[in-house]
């Protein structure tokens, strides 16, 4: 699947287990298993610590017939949706459950939090197998009786440990199978870091670290959090603003700067927007979306400004943001004031996780006419797409966008749908005149 979705294969929340397709190859599978998990800010180290963790404990469920299960969750009645495949005939429960069609735990003691799964992973060579319900899984050529787990539910039956594609991934993949040996040499090394990939797989989405709340709380300030220091709010705010409204710059430049720094804020994880002005350090500095020389010019203005007078970056740009719309409001015969309240921080570099900020790069924006390249999906829906993630209603969606129009912040100042013959000014013209062009024809892009 196309970035920046997380999972590779639709319907899944990783990869295939069976193989990339359905088809085992392990040195394949690792492939999808970085990428899957990079688009999840995992490194190496944080995504084998989590895989090995995560099937130290637990097992797969396959012990029947795949073909006697109802229809898939998506394709099932409204009052079964999100319950799984449902499994009439066979009672889906213990060793008659259903679900990966994988059948089988990965290590001796599957209820304890142990060194079991690198034990029979590296202990062991592995061969292609079916389950009973006829997945492609690993199973140990040759296993003593005792490593062998019990039973789900009948604790004297003994049935041989497995392994997917993407277990077997950390034995075969080279840069997987050093980072699991080192965590075989020492076991503290890998509880830790699993400890710490699994708090950051869970919290990541709780948005910044001043929403969390209680007594476990770690103290530790951690990079994924992107952490942003307090901003002034010692400076005034009618300086800041006369010294932009001096700097020469226009509507269109101050509106596109403010937005650009915003738009990358994603509701569904409380990261990106204006705080912490990111937009001035690498990667964002270098978006295309950004336009990174326009952007670069005006972040050298607001750069000094910040200096002169003591606050933000990251406050200047939204103020320059009000600056514009409050005269391109008067220019329209509207005397308005934009409401703006100080103390965002400036973030540094070393604040900063480069790489995990790469998939909330905007690949379009709607508002300001824009995509990177086609996309399976229309421009349409990634309009839609970036407005939900931005947690715009509808109605703010519309106005945003009619008024974008005709402040001129089109990116790389294209006329498409600027409707209006006073740019720069905030009118509705965008709402009153669409036709003016006569009729339109759908091109397809
Ligand atoms: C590398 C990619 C991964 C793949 C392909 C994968 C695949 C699977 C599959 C096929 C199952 C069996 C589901 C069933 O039949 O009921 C499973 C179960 C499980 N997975 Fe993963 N997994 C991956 C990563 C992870 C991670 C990162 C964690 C947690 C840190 C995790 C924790 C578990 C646990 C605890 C179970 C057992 C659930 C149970 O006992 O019902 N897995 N996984």
């Amino acid at each position: 699947m196309e970035n920046p979705l997380s999972a590779v294969q639709m319907g899944l929340i990783y990869v295939n287990p069976e193989g990339v397709n359905g088809v085992p190859d392990p040195l394949k599978t690792a492939q999808q298993v970085r990428e899957t998990f990079a688009r999840m800010a995992m490194n190496d180290e944080e995504t084998a610590a989590l895989t090995a963790g995560g099937h130290t404990v637990g097992k797969c469920h396959g012990n029947g017939d795949a073909a006697a299960l109802s229809a898939e969750p998506e394709a099932s009645d409204v009052e079964n949706q999100g319950f799984g495949w449902g499994n009439p005939t066979m009672g889906g429960k213990a060793s008659n459950a259903v679900t990966s069609g994988i059948e089988g735990a990965w290590t001796t003691n599957p209820t304890k939090f142990d060194m079991g799964y690198f034990d029979l992973l590296f202990g062991h060579e592995w061969e292609l197998r079916k389950s009973p319900a006829g997945a492609h899984q690993w199973e140990p050529i040759d296993i003593k009786e005792e490593d062998k787990p019990v039973d789900a539910s009948d604790p004297s039956i003994r049935h041989n440990p497995i392994m997917t594609d993407a277990d077997m991934a950390m034995k075969v993949d080279p840069t997987y199978r050093a980072i699991c040996e080192k965590f075989m040499a020492d076991p503290e090394y890998f509880k830790k870091t699993f400890a710490k990939a699994w708090f950051k797989l869970t919290h990541r989405d709780l948005g910044p670290k001043s929403r969390y709340i209680g007594p476990e709380v770690p103290a530790e300030d951690l990079i994924w959090q992107d952490p942003i220091p307090a901003g002034s709010t010692d400076y005034s705010e009618e300086v800041v603003k006369q010294r932009i409204a001096e700097s020469g710059l226009s509507i269109s430049d101050m509106v596109s700067t403010a937005w650009d720094s915003a738009r990358t804020y994603r509701g569904s994880d409380m990261r990106g927007g204006a705080n912490g002005a990111r937009i001035r350090l690498a990667p964002q500095r270098q978006w295309e979306g950004n336009e990174p020389a326009r952007l670069a010019d005006v972040l050298a203005v607001y750069e000094q400004i910040a200096a002169d007078t003591g606050a933000s970056v990251a406050d200047v740009i939204v103020l320059a943001g009000s600056v514009a719309i409050e005269k391109a409001a008067k220019a329209a015969g509207y005397d308005v004031r934009v409401p703006f309240l100080k103390g965002r921080g400036d973030a540094t570099a070393e604040m900063t996780d480069a790489d995990s900020f790469a998939p909330l790069e905007p690949l379009a924006d709607g508002f300001r006419n824009w995509q990177k390249k086609e996309y399976v999906v229309k421009p349409e829906e990634l309009l839609l797409d970036r407005a939900q993630l931005m947690g715009l209603t509808g109605p703010e969606m519309v106005v945003l966008l009619g008024g974008m129009r005709v402040l001129g912040t089109n990116y790389g100042g294209t006329k498409h749908g600027v409707f209006t013959d006073r740019e720069g000014q905030l009118t509705n013209d965008f709402f009153v005149n669409p036709d003016r062009h006569g009729q339109y024809l759908e091109t397809g892009r």
